[in-house]
C-alpha cells in the first residue's frame, strides 16, 4: 500500500533503516519503509525521500541502487551512510574503500552553516558504521562537516535539495540528531505533523469495522501489552464479535495465569482459558534449538487455535499484537533486514491457519503501544510491566527444557523481579529475568559439596527494544538477589550477571 505525502524511507538493508521510520512518526510525520528500486512513480506524491544505511559497499558488483529517475524526481533527498555514499557515487563524487573503518561514537566539526546541520553546533559526537568514505563530494555540493579522522562527514546540495550524512542520525547516540530529521522533514521537505494516538485509534476502528464486516474474530491474548491493547482496540470495534483466548502454554511466570485472567475479565473482555501446558511441555520436550523451540510452539499455538475455533467458532478472523519490530526482526520479505529471531507470532506461525489475520499494531513500536494501551484506558500497571515473549520461559531455558530447570527460571525470575520492585527499579529499566542452561558450578552448602546450576540474571534499558543497555544495578541489590536466590532455589550454586548490550547480544537469549 502507497500513503500519500509524508516520507519514503528506500530501505538498503540497514539494521537502522526502521528507525529512521520511526523517529519520523516521532515528530507526527508519516513515513514509510519501502525497498531501495521504489519505481519513481510509487514516489511521486512523497514529501521527500532517506536512503537509508545497509550492509553492503557502493564500490562492490552487487550494489544496490535507486530507480535513476529519483534523482530527478524534485523532492528532497537525505541520503544516510550508504545512502549518502551511493549519492557521491551515483551523482559524479569519489567513493573509496577507506582504510579508516569508523563504527560507534566519533566526533565531527561542523564546517558552515548549513539546512540540515541547522542548530546542531560547532562540534558534536555522532554514531558511525561504515567502511567506504566519501573522498570527493559531487559537483555542486558543499562539503559541511568532518569527521576528527578529517573524513567527510556530511554535505549538502541546496539547489537540488539533496542532502548527504555520513553518520546515523536516527540512532539515540548521535548528539542533535532529532534535530537534523526535524531540519529535513519540516524545513526542507514541509512536512506538516499529523500523527497522534487518538488520530490512530479512530482511524483503527474504522478500519477494524471495514475489514471485518460482520465476521466473527478470535484473539489470542497473552496478558502482554501488545496483545491486550490489540483486544481492546478490536473490542472497542466489534464488541462481542470478539472472543479473545488466553493459553496457558505451562511455560508463564510464577501467578501468572490467575492474575492475567483477573486483568483481562477487569478490562470487560469476552475471555476464554485453555490449559494446555502438558502438550506444549510434550512438545519440546528434548528440544535444544532455540528457532526449533519457536517454531514448534508457534505450530501448537495454531494447532489450539484452530481446536477452539472449531468447538466455538466459525471464526473468520485471527487478531494479533504483532508489532513493527516483530515483523523487521523475523526478515519479513518486504524488508532487506537478516532475519535475526523467529518472533512466535510472525514467522513461527505455519500459513495452513484457515483464518485470516487482523495485525491492528503492526506498525507500532512498543512505546507507541503504551501510549495507545494508556488511552484505551488499561490499568498504568499492566501497561508498565516488562515485555515477556510469547515462546515464555521456553527462550530462556537454554538446551532442554526440563521441570527443573523450569522450576528454576521461574522461581528465579520471581525473586528478581520483586527484588527490583521492592528497590523502586522495576519501572525504571526494560527488563528483567533470570536465564538457566546446562552449565553447572561446584558450590558448598552446610559444609557439603553441591553441584548446581548457573543462573544468569538479565536487566535492560531500552526504548523500544530495538537497542538495549544493561542495566547498571546496585551491587548491593545484586547480592541481594544472588543471596536470595542461591539460598531459595533448590539446585542452583551460582548466580551471573549478563552485561552485554543489544547489538552484538540480543535481550533474550533465544
Ligand atoms: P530480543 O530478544 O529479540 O527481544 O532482543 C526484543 C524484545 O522482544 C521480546 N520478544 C518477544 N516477544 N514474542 C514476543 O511477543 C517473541 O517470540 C519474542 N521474542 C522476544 C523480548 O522479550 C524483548 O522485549
Amino acid at each position: 500500500m502507497v500513503t500519500d505525502g509524508g516520507i519514503a524511507v528506500l530501505d538498503f538493508g540497514g539494521q537502522y533503516a526502521h528507525l529512521i521510520v520511526r523517529r519520523i512518526r516521532e515528530l507526527g510525520v508519516s513515513a514509510e519503509l519501502m525497498p531501495y528500486n521504489t519505481p519513481v512513480s510509487d514516489l511521486k506524491n512523497k514529501d521527500g525521500v532517506i536512503l537509508s544505511g545497509g550492509p553492503r559497499s557502493t564500490l562492490s558488483k552487487d550494489a544496490l541502487t535507486i530507480d535513476k529517475n529519483v534523482w530527478d524526481l524534485g523532492r528532497p533527498i537525505l541520503g544516510i551512510c550508504y545512502g549518502h555514499q551511493l549519492i557521491a557515487k551515483e551523482l559524479g563524487g569519489k567513493v573509496t574503500a577507506s582504510k579508516l573503518k569508523e563504527y560507534g561514537r566519533t566526533k565531527i566539526v561542523v564546517l558552515r552553516n548549513s539546512r540540515i546541520l541547522k542548530g546542531s553546533g560547532d562540534r558534536l559526537t555522532v554514531w558511525m558504521s561504515h567502511g567506504d568514505t566519501v573522498k570527493a563530494a559531487p559537483p555542486g555540493f558543499k562539503e559541511i562537516a568532518k569527521s576528527q579522522d578529517n573524513a567527510l562527514a556530511a554535505m549538502e546540495d541546496t539547489d537540488r535539495q539533496i542532502f548527504g550524512l555520513q553518520f546515523h542520525p536516527e540512532v539515540t547516540h548521535t548528539q542533535k540528531g532529532r534535530r537534523m530529521l526535524s531540519n529535513f522533514v519540516f524545513d526542507i521537505c514541509n512536512c506538516k505533523a499529523s500523527w497522534s494516538p487518538d488520530d490512530f485509534i479512530q482511524k483503527q476502528i474504522a478500519e477494524i469495522k471495514k475489514v471485518a464486516g460482520n465476521d466473527r474474530l478470535l484473539c489470542a491474548v497473552s496478558g502482554g501489552i501488545d496483545s491486550t491493547t490489540a483486544a481492546v482496540l478490536t473490542a472497542r470495534a466489534l464488541g462481542d464479535r470478539l472472543q479473545c483466548l488466553f493459553v496457558n502454554h505451562g511455560l508463564l511466570r510464577a501467578g501468572e495465569a490467575e492474575s492475567v485472567l483477573s486483568m483481562l475479565k477487569k478490562l470487560g473482555l469476552n475471555v476464554a482459558y485453555v490449559d494446555a501446558s502438558d502438550r506444549f511441555l510434550a512438545s519440546v520436550r528434548g528440544v535444544e534449538d532455540p528457532e526449533e523451540k519457536r517454531r514448534i510452539i508457534g505450530k501448537e499455538f495454531a494447532e489450539v487455535f484452530k481446536e477452539f475455533s472449531k468447538r466455538n467458532g466459525p471464526f473468520q478472523w485471527l487478531v494479533q499484537g504483532t508489532l513493527y519490530p516483530d515483523i523487521i526482526e523475523s526478515g519479513s520479505p518486504n524488508i532487506h533486514a537478516a532475519r535475526i529471531k523467529s518472533h512466535h507470532n510472525v514467522a513461527a506461525l505455519p500459513t495452513d491457519i484457515p483464518l485470516k489475520v487482523l495485525e491492528p499494531l503492526k506498525d507500532l513500536y512498543k512505546d507507541q503501544v503504551r501510549i495507545i494501551a494508556l488511552k484505551l484506558g488499561i490499568p498504568q500497571e499492566f501497561v508498565k510491566r516488562h515485555p515477556f515473549p510469547g515462546p515464555g520461559l521456553a527462550v530462556r531455558i537454554m538446551g532442554r527444557i526440563t521441570r527443573d530447570k523450569l522450576e528454576i527460571c521461574r522461581k528465579a525470575s520471581y525473586i528478581f523481579e520483586q527484588e527490583l520492585k521492592r528497590s523502586n527499579l522495576y519501572y525504571k529499566i526494560w527488563q528483567g529475568f533470570a536465564i538457566v542452561g546446562d552449565d553447572k558450578a561446584v558450590g558448598v552448602s552446610g559444609d557439603q559439596r553441591s553441584y548446581g546450576h548457573i543462573v544468569i540474571l538479565k536487566a535492560v534499558k531500552s526504548e523500544d527494544g530495538m537497542t538495549a543497555e544493561w542495566a547498571k544495578l546496585p551491587y548491593s541489590l545484586l547480592e541481594r538477589v544472588s543471596r536470595r536466590i542461591t539460598n531459595e532455589v533448590k539446585g542452583v550454586s551460582m548466580v551471573a550477571y549478563g552485561i552485554s548490550d543489544k547489538p552484538p547480544a540480543t535481550i533474550e537469549p533465544q
